[in-house]
């Protein structure tokens, strides 16, 4: 079982959650707890292959952990700063895509539309991964997913409340952890719901693998008897101009001692990072006793390596 669905992964794309079943997102997990143990050994599984990283905003820890991840499977990496290349200049999203795959042997992108990633798939012949749009944030709902497990030891009806902006967090949240079975709680201000479109694959996918979907406004009503609570900046990249306006929408939606005394004694608290103390999240929560961010950015490493040795060497693990 395990061994088909680690070769149905090679040469796939990492675009969206939505497009993995709920026993192939498993699969990932479960790898990524074993490589950080160590098992199995993979040091030169990559050897000889090369990713490119193809950034238009910034990143701290998607680049430096893709990086590393590629060393520690025996592959290469080239990061390429979206600005400083052709596309920069306006050659095609269509023509990069077939040029570099003729030199790489996977793709990771960080850019705006979601759609532009999507075309970049279109045409490249190499698997292409998401690392962030507007969208959506696959590889760090992995993440997320992989730090609950090795705390909680499983996934599947445990509760997951995500307070704050119907942002890219939001919908990997909503789409992933219904995927695994949890039951997934937003709570966002009206006028910064998700996006109805993510919200309907997050039913599709709490159909596909057990887990419940639940879109409120009321932060305490999803919070409320949580295992897990998640939260993400006010303001993403790409709107920092509303910075301000938000400022003056979202504090009932900080996460503070208040707030969190409706969730269950032994709730984690997970923030993807970089954040904001004393916007989203007060100080003596991430940098409390339930507070499990550190792992949760170690844990980008261990989750990549794993879509990483799946997708490029799929079948030979
Ligand atoms: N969490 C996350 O994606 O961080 P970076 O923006 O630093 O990559
Ligand atoms: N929602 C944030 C995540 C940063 C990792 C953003 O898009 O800026």
């Amino acid at each position: 079982m395990t061994k088909s669905i680690r070769a149905g992964l090679r040469g796939r794309d990492m675009l969206c959650l939505a497009d993995f079943r709920p026993a192939e997102i498993m699969e990932m997990i479960v790898l990524a707890a074993g490589l950080k143990e160590g098992h199995p050994k993979v040091d030169s599984l990559l050897a000889g292959k090369t990713i490119g990283l193809v950034f238009h905003k910034a990143s701290t820890r998607t680049r430096i952990s893709f990086e590393v991840a590629m060393l520690q499977l025996g592959g290469h990496s080239l990061f390429m700063s979206g600005g400083e290349t052709q596309l920069g200049r306006g050659e095609s999203i269509a023509d990069t895509g077939r040029v570099l795959s003729r030199y790489l042997d996977g793709i990771v992108v960080r850019t705006f539309a979601q759609a532009d990633v999507e075309e970049l798939a279109r045409w490249a012949d190499v698997p292409v991964i998401n690392g962030l749009t507007d969208l959506t944030h696959p590889c760090q709902v992995l993440a997320d997913l992989l730090t609950v497990y090795e705390r909680k030891g499983r996934l599947a009806g445990l509760k997951l409340a995500y307070v704050g902006d119907g942002n890219n967090m939001a919908h990997s949240l909503l789409i992933g952890g219904a995927k695994v079975g949890m039951r997934v709680a937003v709570a966002t201000p009206d006028a910064y719901r998700p996006d109805p479109a993510v919200v309907e694959k997050a039913f599709q996918a709490a159909r596909e693998g057990g887990g419940a979907v639940e879109v409120l406004e009321d932060p305490a009503a999803a919070v409320r008897d949580a295992d897990v609570v998640v939260t993400d900046v006010w303001a993403s990249m790409g709107c920092e101009e509303e910075q301000d306006l938000r400022a003056g929408v979202f504090p009932p939606y900080q996460i503070n001692r208040r707030l969190t005394a409706g969730a269950r004694p032994d709730f984690l608290f997970l923030h993807c990072l970089p954040v904001h103390r004393g916007e989203e999240v007060t100080a003596d929560i991430i940098d409390g006793p339930h507070s499990v961010v550190w792992d949760e950015a170690e844990n980008r490493l261990h989750a990549q390596k794993a879509l990483l040795a799946l997708l490029l060497a799929g079948g030979e693990l």
